[in-house]
């Protein structure tokens, strides 16, 4: 959550700063602000709303010459978003100016302290409270600011991603982090400063990620130091070759990342196993799994942690793995998890989900998996991300990068990266049959086409869709394989229509919403041929005879179900096990097209981001 872009080097930083904040904006987009030096004053210019907004506001500054600069995009955690809480916070004496992704926990009693020394502050921010500290510490010790920054960290609960700029020392910009990410481009004579790498993918391949309790004084014409907070020791820069184009990263034509993302899939998911699925010579591997296949053989349960989207993406596995490979499998909220005291034994593997690897309550999940001795495995989908580096093995999903908040091909693709897991322990422990085996290894493979064909229901969503966007509630049910691609569903519409929607088990139905049910209400069941098809068909009768509007996602050809249902979308036939990676493709769409034509902004609901990097 916030997103932060630096640059220093000898180009003009406002367009650099700008742009970098605008690719950003998916971590958080309440309020924006810069802040530029040009050899002689700092410049700041803060709003409260997006990136355009401050552009509007910044017009006085967009000309400047600056070649250093520092930008924020916010999520707000402390204080209302508005201008003055909008970073960068300067300190008192005018002289440090602040970004920081992240929250200081203990920023009352610091403020109180400081405001017994004299300090007075403008904003409700713990950021404020952190650019006055590092001040105080500096005047106070007499230290240059890479040490006073240390110093004050040293006194600081909570998480970080921050960069420091001191006036007094204009060649440099300090950065340091804890629990938020930060990367540093590595250009020749410039260095950029950014949350993830996508601010500065054109100009240079080469990223540093700073590590937890690390920062570094990035100072122009001077190699990179990094250091341990805690104890000052020196650490080797670690220089990664970034594998992302700038392609992935623009809309490509489409009018919204989330309908260029889940039009992606079909290629996605064919990234996702390439070299890692040969179904013609019977074979799934993946290093992480290979490297650790005792591991999983010998686990008396899998444990998989995760939040929203993902978390849906583990019940589908819970239900793959527990069928393929007969291992026990519970599925747990990160952030439930990680407060309950689990039992975890020495022989439970974990496997913790998530997009974007920095999601603070399922890297706290996996800290307390790791203390208590269980081996972790992570599916991430962001490389070099937090939760990547923090578990002990894992497989990427290689979705490329998700902008949009809401997630779409992170799904179908963590879906299928936990899929092959579960055939490839099926096959270790000989629980499938070969010829089943088989049959889902090329199931697997064809899978994308058949995506491909799925999205061909985009007019009949969107037909639909015309229908449906004034419903106050609908609901979503689904059986088995298919019961969280019904929670999934859900959560799509509610976070980017805002319209209340619940998702359900088919059968639950009849425990208390289907007092819910009457002609208002619309109902979107999946009802794909294979599974549990009859059990639906009865469900959707019950929906009926409440005169329930029906929506329905059934298999091509499908008599029954159309018969009943006041909408049926067509797709193509899967195996049970598989099904949500198709299933789940219109329902995507639905949501998609609702939300456009209710008017809200798709890619960037209201109130949310795409990382959460705070509890
Ligand atoms: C919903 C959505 C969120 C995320 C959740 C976990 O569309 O995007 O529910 O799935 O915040 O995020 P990651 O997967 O990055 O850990």
């Amino acid at each position: 959550m916030c997103g932060i872009v630096g640059y220093i080097g000898y180009r003009e930083a406002y367009p650099i700063v700008i742009k970098g904040l605008k690719r950003l904006e998916y971590r958080g987009y309440d309020s924006a602000g810069i802040m530029l030096y040009d050899g002689k004053d700092i410049k700041i210019s803060k709003t409260k709303g997006k990136v355009s907004d401050l552009e509007e506001k910044s017009e006085a500054i967009a000309s400047s010459k600056a070649t250093i600069g520092m930008g924020h995009t916010r999520w707000a955690t402390h204080g209302v978003p508005n201008d003055v809480n909008s970073h960068p916070h300067a300190s008192n004496s005018g002289d440090l100016v602040i970004i920081h992704n992240g929250i200081i926990e203990n920023y009352e009693p610091l403020k109180k302290e400081l405001q017994k020394r004299g300090y007075t502050f403008t904003s409700d921010t713990d950021t404020e409270v952190l650019v006055n500290l590092i001040e105080d510490v500096q005047k106070k010790e007499n230290i240059k600011l890479g040490k006073a920054v240390q110093v004050a960290l040293n006194q600081v609960v909570g998480a970080y991603a921050i960069c420091v700029f001191d006036k007094k020392k204009p060649d440099e910009i300090v950065v340091a982090r804890l629990g938020s990410p930060l990367a540093i481009g590595v250009g020749e004579n410039e260095f950029f400063i950014a949350s993830d790498a996508s601010p500065f993918i054109e100009y240079t391949s080469n990223a540093i990620y700073l590590e937890d309790e690390e920062m570094a004084i990035v100072r122009l014409a001077k190699p990179l130091k990094i250091r341990k907070i805690k104890d000052d020791s020196l650490v080797d820069p670690y220089i990664q070759e970034l594998q992302m184009n700038l392609e992935q990263i623009e809309k490509g034509g489409y009018d919204h990342f989330m309908l260029k993302e889940i039009c992606e899939q079909p290629n996605v998911i064919k990234d996702t196993y390439r070299g890692r699925l040969h179904a013609n010579q019977g074979i799934i591997q993946m290093a992480g799994v290979e490297d650790n296949i005792e591991k999983f053989l010998n686990a008396e349960r899998i444990l998989i942690i995760a939040c929203g989207t993902s978390w849906h993406a583990g019940l589908v596995a819970e239900y793959v793995i527990e069928e393929f490979a007969r291992i026990p499998v519970e599925v747990e909220y990160a952030s439930e998890f990680r407060y309950r005291n689990p039992i975890i034994n020495k022989k439970d593997v974990v496997i913790a989900i998530s997009q974007s690897g920095e999601t603070a309550d399922t890297l706290a999940a996996i800290k307390l998996a790791k203390e208590r001795g269980a081996f972790v495995f992570g599916v991430c989908n962001v490389v070099g991300s937090s939760i990547s580096r923090e578990t002990h093995a894992g497989a990427y999903t290689h979705a490329g990068p998700e902008i949009g908040v809401a997630s779409t091909k992170a799904f179908t693709t963590q879906i299928t990266v936990l899929t092959m897991i579960a055939l490839r322990l099926a096959k270790a422990k000989g629980t499938l049959s070969n010829s089943d085996f088989h049959r889902y290894l090329q199931e697997l493979e064809v899978i994308p086409e058949k995506v491909l064909e799925a999205l061909q229901t985009n007019d009949k969503a969107k037909e639909i869709a015309e229908k449906f966007k004034d419903a106050s509630n609908c609901l979503y049910l689904g059986r088995g394989y298919n019961f969280p691609v019904a929670l999934e569903g859900a959560l799509k519409l509610k976070e980017i229509s805002y319209i209340h929607a619940e998702g359900y088990p088919a059968a639950e139905m009849k425990h208390g919403p289907i007092a819910l049910i009457d002609e208002q209400m619309p109902v979107v069941v999946i009802a794909p041929k294979q599974g549990h098809y009859d059990k639906v068909v009865s469900n959707i009768q019950e929906i009926k005879s409440r005169s329930g509007k029906i929506i329905a996602v059934v298999t091509k050809g499908d008599k029954q179900v159309k018969e009943l249902a006041d909408h049926v979308i067509e797709i193509p036939e899967t195996s049970d096990a598989l099904s949500p990676l198709v299933t789940t493709i219109p329902l995507q769409l639905l949501s998609y097209h609702i939300a456009v034509l209710r008017g809200c902004n798709v890619d960037q609901p209201r109130n949310l981001a795409k990382s959460v990097t705070v509890e």
